[in-house]
């Protein structure tokens, strides 16, 4: 893939990448860790570009990385890139304003879900296509979850039937997303943080609908994801 790739959807994808990544320990910010040789944006973004339905990328970089980062992805694809904020709430936020109206479905994507597949994307896309103004992919939850209280002890075992482990990307009517970052602020301008934009979506009262996630959109959140990830890419199964 080139500088020449050319975004001809309708979708606009915002991958916030302005995270520090300690859980991998000391390095670069997670988005900038390599992974085969190459940053984990650079994966995130070239997959994303194998989505047709996609037609504009926004990545919001460490404040102090936006030069470094443009110059990055200048030889992949067409990216706006925006400075992050303190939180990826913040951050979605600031990619988010710089999206055109034109866009009316946003989908909202991590970085660290560098290999998600476009066949995600497009599951995803269909559901809100469909009419549901808040989609998220979603995994069965494989282990047994227990609530544990002070001093190690287990306070009950949470029903695994009704669990699931979501994932990115997280697909949105861009009014519903962008009312829900504006109700996520209050009078003093204090954010109410969440780990992910469908939390937001529900704190208004919104539904939101799930769809089968895939293993292969993990979260690079630990070294030992790494591994796993780099394995994906040499299995060459990514690109469906
Ligand atoms: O920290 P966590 O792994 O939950 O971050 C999820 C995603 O949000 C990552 O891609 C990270 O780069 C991004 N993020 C961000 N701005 C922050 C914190 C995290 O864009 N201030």
């Amino acid at each position: 893939m080139t500088a020449h790739t050319t975004l001809r959807g309708d979708v606009a994808i915002l991958i916030p990448a302005a995270g520090t990544g300690e859980r991998l320990g000391p390095g670069p910010p997670k988005a900038l860790r390599e992974l085969a040789g190459e940053p984990l944006l650079v994966h995130a973004v070239r997959q994303v570009c194998l989505a047709p339905c996609v037609g504009m990328i926004v990545v919001a970089a460490p404040p102090a990385q936006v030069p470094a980062v443009t110059a990055l992805l200048a030889a992949v694809a067409p990216v706006t890139v925006v400075a992050g904020g303190v939180s990826r709430q913040a951050s979605v936020s600031v990619a988010l304003a710089s999206v055109p109206e034109r866009f009316d479905i946003v989908l909202v994507h991590d970085a660290a879900r560098a290999l998600a597949p476009p066949a995600l994307v497009d599951r995803v896309v269909a559901a809100v296509r469909a009419g549901h103004g808040a989609v998220i992919p979603v995994l069965p939850v494989v282990d047994t979850i227990k609530q544990v209280g002070a001093a190690d002890l287990v306070m009950g075992t949470v029903d695994r039937s009704v669990l699931r482990a979501v994932q990115t990307p997280q697909g949105f009517r861009r009014e519903l997303l962008a009312e829900a970052h504006r109700a996520a602020i209050d009078d003093l301008g204090r954010r109410a943080d969440h780990t992910d934009d469908a939390g937001l979506v529900e704190k208004i009262g919104h539904p939101v609908h799930c769809v089968p996630g895939d293993v292969r959109a993990l979260k690079v959140t630990h070294p030992i994801d790494l591994v796993v990830a780099e394995a994906l890419l040499r299995a060459g199964t990514l690109s469906a």
